[in-house]
């Protein structure tokens, strides 16, 4: 893991709050937060959004990014389909831990609609202080690269 501490976050209208609770959670844990929106509350498309912030962590602009939807699972299917990029919805710590040590995850997913956001920022925690583990781990991520 690089030792940048720069994070892209990025919602639909569904999610702006838990958003901006994120952003400024991450924040006050000493990262560079790059929030690429949306501001307004209009209705708009999940997949815009998880697109631009999956390319943000892919060019390597970015070390890490949290998305979030009404799920987490819209956006999330989204990101997934930007090459390099490992995201995966998480409603508990365990798995939020778990997909950085394991899965080597780059974005973690949030559904506003699902967690509040005493949850979703203890998540945030266990996702952003979890280290990718290598080893057998490393062989299988390699195996999900196309
Ligand atoms: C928007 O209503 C909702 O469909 C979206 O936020 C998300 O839950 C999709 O996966």
């Amino acid at each position: 893991m690089t030792d940048m501490k720069r994070i892209v976050l990025s919602s639909d209208h569904a999610a702006i709050e838990l958003r901006r609770a994120v952003a400024e959670h991450v924040a006050s844990k000493g990262w560079e937060v790059v929030d690429i929106g949306p501001e307004t509350p209009e209705s708009t498309h999940y997949p815009i959004h998880g697109k631009a912030a999956a390319e943000r962590v892919a060019s390597g602009d970015c070390a890490l990014g949290i998305i979030l939807c009404g799920t987490g699972q819209g956006i999330m299917m989204a990101a997934n389909k930007v090459n390099g990029v490992r995201c995966g919805v998480c409603s508990d710590p365990f798995s939020a831990r778990m997909i950085r040590q394991h899965n080597n995850a780059n974005i973690l997913s949030l559904g506003a609609r699902v967690v509040g956001e005493g949850l979703a920022l203890d998540i945030v925690d266990a996702f952003l202080s979890a280290e990718f583990e290598g080893g057998r781990h490393a062989t299988r991520v390699d195996m999900i690269e196309g």
